[in-house]
């Protein structure tokens, strides 16, 4: 059993809730909770009935970054051994689409975690940051990448050189933030939009997905063969026929991931 995190498989139809579980601690990320949010995901990844994943924390914080407790007395050597990125390498690799519902404090690793998942819904009291630059270190967990690609250079210069944190507001007007919602609802809205994806064909999605990443990571000419590639895969899927078959018969398409 996880001691750190919260897992239901069915929070809607098709859709997970994966919640970090450590409130006293602002859900700060020990090599525990992220090992434990790793295997959660691995799982959830593998099986069928589940087609998107919510990962919330609590109203006050989604995550107050990597835990520096556990962090202060380390050697670089210690962090060299830990190796702490491969689960979080592991992590981005998640197949299914992650919404970020986030509340509260999404900080240094907190915001880098938002930001690996695909979609963020934030309540209007989340504050995003990365404030590594405080405690004399820098992100090291894709904080001056994902980041500077999301909100351009100067903002993100701005972010991770001065450590100040920005509103959901700001987070919004940057593209952080796919939508700013009321504290009451950053939930309930993350699961909306996870059940409107969920009601999509999951091969669609996991292949829309990974040729949306590649955006990120390949020149654009190849990664628009990739998407191509992508596209023409999917008329192998029996998913393809029901959705257009129903299209052309005026009903609601049922997909089955086959
Ligand atoms: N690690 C360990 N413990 C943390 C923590 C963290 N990142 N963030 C908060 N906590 C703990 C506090 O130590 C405190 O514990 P105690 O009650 O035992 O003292 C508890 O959570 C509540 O926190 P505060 O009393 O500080 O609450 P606050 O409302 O006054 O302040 C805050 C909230 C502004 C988020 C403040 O806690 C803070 O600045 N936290 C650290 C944020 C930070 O620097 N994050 C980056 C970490 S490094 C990183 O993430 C590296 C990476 O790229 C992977």
């Amino acid at each position: 059993m996880p001691e750190f995190i919260l897992v239901n498989p069915q929070v809607a139809p098709f859709v997970a809730h994966l919640q970090l579980n450590r409130p006293k601690e602002l859900n700060a990320l020990n090599l525990e909770l992220m090992l434990e949010i790793k295997e959660a995901l691995i799982q959830l990844d593998a099986d069928p009935k589940v087609r998107a994943i919510v990962i919330s924390g609590n109203e006050r914080a989604f995550a107050a970054g990597a835990d520096i407790k556990q962090m202060a007395g380390r050697t670089a050597m210690d962090m060299l051994k830990i190796d702490q990125f491969s689960t979080w390498d592991s992590i981005r690799k998640t197949k299914k689409p992650m919404i970020a519902a986030v509340s509260g404090f999404a900080l240094g690793g907190g915001c880098e975690l938002a930001m690996i998942c695909d979609i963020i819904i934030a309540s209007e009291t989340a504050q995003f940051g990365q404030p590594e630059i405080n405690i004399g270190i820098m992100p090291g967990a894709g904080g001056t990448q994902r980041l500077t690609r999301i909100v351009g250079k100067n903002k993100a210069m701005e972010l991770v050189l001065t450590g100040t944190f920005i509103s959901a507001q700001q987070a919004h007007y940057y593209g952080l933030a796919n939508k700013v919602v009321p504290i009451e609802f950053y939930l309930s809205e993350a699961i909306k939009m996870a059940t409107l994806i969920a009601e999509k064909s999951p091969l669609a999605v996991q292949l829309a997905k990974e040729s949306v990443l590649r955006a990120y990571e390949m020149p654009l000419q190849e990664a628009l063969y990739f998407e191509r590639k992508n596209f023409y895969m999917l008329f192998a899927s029996e998913d393809q026929k029901e959705g257009m078959a129903a299209f052309v018969e005026k009903r609601k398409p049922e997909f089955t991931g086959k």
